[in-house]
């Protein structure tokens, strides 16, 4: 816990951590986090990744939650970038740390051992654009905007923007979003496969739910076993990721769940899956 985390009174006079720029939620195996600046529209300062890395190592750990939705405080903005005051003042070695940093951390949402699910309720802009990006899903409400913005500042996506966007919408359109830095609309990003889904702002956080709950009730190892297969597998050869898919395969038949969920389906019940 940062030494800036709160430390809260609760109505019955019991003292407990909390974070300062994040609200925490967990209901129904889902964590929901919002990260929480409001007033700076959710950029992203230094407290508020390093907090983000507590939350995650606290969400990891607890073994009640099976899915992780990532959303923005307020109506206007899912998270409007990294923090512009903090960026204005990097020499270059600093600079350097802050992109690895931002890295740092866009790779354990990426390698987050259960589901992750972005739910982009406003501006999605450059840090910010880039931490959805390492999310495994993301839907949008009709409100989104995104962008990679950072040449319009003078510097260049750090948070590993400029790798997973061409991955994810291929090559030419990441180069003009990243090139041009414009906006565009949650539907021109439905169209072009950067978000999987597009609600109107009512619906997204009871639709970015519906969308956990579909996983959460599979059996947890699979899980986390099929993010890893797929994740490590986009990374790799084809023969390497098909090494990777039967290696997995073995360890999955290892689990309880396995058993349980095969023997569920023949004796036509459902299964109840115990992270085993
Ligand atoms: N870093 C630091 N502060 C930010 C910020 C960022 N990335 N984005 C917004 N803010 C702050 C503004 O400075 C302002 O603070 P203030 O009230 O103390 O002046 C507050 O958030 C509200 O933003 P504001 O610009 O007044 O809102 P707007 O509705 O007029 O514009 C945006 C919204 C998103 C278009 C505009 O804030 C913007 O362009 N932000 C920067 C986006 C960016 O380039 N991000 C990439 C960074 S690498």
């Amino acid at each position: 816990m940062s030494f800036q985390s709160f430390l809260k009174l609760t109505e019955e006079g019991v003292l407990f951590m909390g974070y300062q720029f994040l609200r925490l939620e967990k209901e129904d195996q889902i964590a929901l986090l919002e990260i929480h600046r409001p007033e700076k529209l959710n950029a992203l300062n230094y407290e508020t990744i390093s907090e983000l890395f507590e939350a995650l190592e606290e969400i990891r750990a607890d073994s009640s939650l099976r899915a992780l939705i990532l959303t923005g405080a307020g109506d206007k903005a899912f998270v409007a970038g990294a923090d512009i005051q903090e960026l204005a003042k990097l020499t270059p070695l600093e600079g350097k740390k802050l992109s690895q940093r931002g890295q740092k951390l866009t790779r354990e949402i990426e390698n987050f051992p259960k589901p992750v699910i972005a739910a982009i309720n406003g501006y999605a802009l450059g840090g910010g654009l880039e931490i959805a990006l390492a999310c495994h899903i993301r839907i949008a409400s009709q409100k989104a905007k995104l962008a990679l913005p950072e040449v319009t500042l003078g510097i260049i996506p750090g948070y590993g923007g400029t790798q997973r966007l061409p991955k994810l919408i291929g090559l030419g359109r990441a180069l003009e979003m990243i090139l041009s830095g414009k906006m565009i609309s949650a539907e021109e990003a439905l169209q072009i496969g950067l978000v999987n889904q597009v609600t109107s702002p009512e619906e997204l956080l009871p639709k970015a739910k519906e969308l956990a709950q579909s996983m959460v009730k599979n059996a947890p190892l699979a899980l986390q076993f099929a993010l890893e297969a797929t994740l490590r597998g986009y990374e790799a050869t084809f023969e390497e990721g098909l090494a990777i898919e039967s290696d997995l395969f073995g360890l999955v038949c290892a689990t309880e769940d396995m058993k349980e969920g095969t023997k569920a389906f023949l004796e036509k019940r459902e299964a109840k899956f115990q992270g085993r």
